[in-house]
């Protein structure tokens, strides 16, 4: 393991103890306390892929599922980092992959965790898809603050719904969880938007937490904003170095005075307040940059440079 002291962040060569289907996903345990020590919800690590002769030199990110710290166990060494992985392309398929026992390079934790509220106040927490795998520390954390939670979870069909009741067992110890599929395999029929206002409304909600694709987080930060609730959103804008050092994650976010700026959604992201990302430079998923944003570049004719 290596770690700048004071920094925050460990580079550990992670054991993998433990790596099960779940649905569509791969739920992976890996040991590293010094990670599980230092992170929080919201955040995530950033892994190399494809073992150390591959030619896939990016390393991937994924948010942290959930931590087991070390200091629980009294610092025996023991605290695990666990994280859910889609097959979405060869290297997290390497990653779904990887035999128990085996050992994976691994940065984290990463990025700014979700901020708590000061209040015990209402909440709503949203997920898609694999986006709900942080969330569940995250209500603990709320719960343990005396927070109402009440959770949202929402994928295209019920395999990629994660962290869903399975069972009517499940169904019925699964209070204040609301699941919808777009194909209605599973819970409502159709999008976390569309029971999104009720479910606000029921938990009196102050605050909405959301994780999940761009445009799913578009909707409820328009909507908590309806609701005059504020919006927190993990975003999962494409990154390459993870650490703030390639720009390749860079979005547009309007800050508190009121100007939009192109920020690295790895460092000063992947949370950000709903209100204050410009959804509207978003095109299929990526972000252009907006003509008022500061340093964007100026048309031919239009004074600059
Ligand atoms: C902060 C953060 C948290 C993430 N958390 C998770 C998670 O918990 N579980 C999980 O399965 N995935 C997560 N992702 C997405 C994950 O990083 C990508 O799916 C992965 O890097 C794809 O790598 P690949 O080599 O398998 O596929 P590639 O060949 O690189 O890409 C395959 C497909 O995935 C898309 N893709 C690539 N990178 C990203 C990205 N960063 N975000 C969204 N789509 C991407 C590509 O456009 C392509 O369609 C997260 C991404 C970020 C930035
Ligand atoms: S991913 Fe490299 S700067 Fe953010």
């Amino acid at each position: 393991m290596t770690s700048r002291p004071g920094s925050g962040v460990a580079t550990v060569r992670a054991e993998l103890v433990a790596s099960r289907v779940v649905g569509a996903y791969q739920h992976l345990t890996l040991l590293a306390p010094e990670v599980a020590d230092l992170a929080r919800p919201g955040q995530f690590v950033a892994l190399a892929v494809g073992g150390p002769t591959s030619a896939t030199l990016l390393r991937r990110c994924f948010s942290i599922h959930r931590v087991t710290p070390d200091a629980r166990e009294g610092g025996s060494g023991s605290g695990t980092v666990e994280l859910v992985v889609a097959d979405a392309g060869p290297g997290s398929r390497w990653l779904t992959q990887v035999p128990v026992q085996g050992e994976v390079d691994l940065i984290g934790p990463l990025g700014k965790p979700f901020p708590l509220p000061t209040e015990a106040v209402g909440c709503v927490l949203v997920g898609g898809g694999y986006g709900s795998a942080p969330l569940f520390w995250l209500a603990e954390l709320l719960r343990e603050r005396g927070c109402g939670v009440e959770i949202v979870l929402g994928a295209a069909s019920r395999d990629r719904l994660f962290g869903a009741p399975q069972t009517s067992d499940d169904e019925r110890a699964s209070h204040g969880v609301t699941v919808t599929t777009d194909d209605g395999s599973q819970g409502v029929k159709g999008w976390v938007s569309d029971v999104l206002p009720e479910v606000m409304a029921r938990a009196d909600a102050q605050v909405v937490y959301a994780c999940g694709p761009m445009a799913m987080l578009r909707s409820v930060s328009e909507l908590a904003a309806a609701h005059g609730a504020v919006a927190q959103v993990a975003v999962e804008e494409a990154m390459a170095c993870g650490v703030g050092v390639c720009m390749t994650c860079v979005m547009p976010v309007r800050s508190s005075d009121g100007t939009t700026k192109m920020v690295r959604s790895c460092v000063e992201g992947p949370t950000f307040r709903g209100d204050r990302v410009r959804w509207d430079a978003f095109v299929d998923g990526h972000a252009v940059v907006p003509a008022d944003a500061v340093g964007a570049p100026v048309a031919a004719g239009g004074g600059g440079h």
